[in-house]
């Protein structure tokens, strides 16, 4: 089978259009070069040859939409990436939230959940964890049940466990995970505390409050009105004092007014509803 290299700007419009229409899921409002890219690597790993066989494929099986979105939207992810952030947390940012008795926190676009567990942590050694409650989702099924699950390859637990010295060299990410023959399960106190649902960011309502939004490396893939328009309802479900936290190379920054948020720490890409 030959391997499809190029998606044309016409073949995006009209596949975009047609999985809108029939599915009701939106990629039409995601930036189209990255959307091209991600389409051709799926079409490769779903071993089709043009948008044409996929079209065909979706109209003819309606649960192969599910392997597509996975291949198409799931992005990649760690525990502990970018040390500054969860150190900015951990010291600073949440005694910045003004005190309450309960936490509410959204993992916006977690993927597999690596982020989840990062924040867990963070609020087991500041010792909040009790009073926190946090959503977590995704447009992925897939990338949610793995999330949910808790459990990593082994070669992955390795990887968080460097990540995690960086972070906080005197601590012992050992102690946040037992080992499986699989691989090593988060603790039961970081998963309990976690609602992890699916929701799409561009079509479903928003409905809950939040003292802390986490979207990292989400709205990247995003055209900019949809970024706009998320940006505009993040703000609205943010309690006052709250957190609003995005990826190191999200380019937000300057859509993030200064009226609206007090720049918390810019390095770490925090902001603090005024
Ligand atoms: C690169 S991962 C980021 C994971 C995590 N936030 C992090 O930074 O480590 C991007 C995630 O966004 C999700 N995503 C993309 N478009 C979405 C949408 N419209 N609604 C909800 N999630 C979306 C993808 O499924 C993927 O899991």
């Amino acid at each position: 089978m030959s391997v499809m290299t190029t998606v044309t700007d016409e073949e995006l419009i009209s596949l975009t259009h047609a999985i809108l229409r029939r599915y009701g899921i939106d990629f039409t409002c995601y930036e189209s070069t990255s959307l091209k890219r991600r389409i051709v690597r799926a079409l490769n790993v779903l071993k089709l040859d043009s948008t044409h066989q996929l079209w065909i494929r979706l109209l003819k099986d309606r649960d192969f939409i599910y392997p597509f979105i996975d291949e198409v939207a799931v992005g990649l992810t760690s525990m502990f990436r970018d040390p500054i952030l969860w150190q900015t947390l951990r010291r600073e940012a949440l005694q910045a939230i003004p005190a309450k008795d309960q936490l509410n926190i959204w993992h916006a676009g977690c993927s597999t959940g690596e982020e989840v567990y990062s924040m867990g942590i963070v609020l087991q050694e500041t010792g909040i964890i009790s009073k926190a409650k946090a959503v977590a989702s995704d447009m992925s099924e897939a990338a949610i049940k793995i999330a949910q699950e808790g459990a990593y390859h082994p070669l992955k637990i390795a990887e968080y466990e460097k990540n995690y010295a960086t972070y906080n060299p005197t601590g012992i990410f050992k102690r946040y995970y037992s080992v499986q023959t699989q691989g090593g399960k988060m603790q039961a106190e970081l998963i309990r505390h976690v609602d992890f649902r699916f929701h799409n960011l561009i079509t479903d309502p928003i409905k809950e409050q939040y003292d802390i939004i986490f979207c990292r490396n989400v709205m990247i893939y995003f055209d900019q009105a949809a970024k706009i328009k998320l940006l505009d309802q993040f703000y609205q479900h943010l309690n006052p004092g709250g957190l609003f936290i995005i990826g190191f190379y999200d380019a937000l920054v300057p859509m993030i007014s200064k009226s609206r948020y007090k720049y918390l720490n810019l390095d770490a890409k925090i902001f603090q509803k005024i």
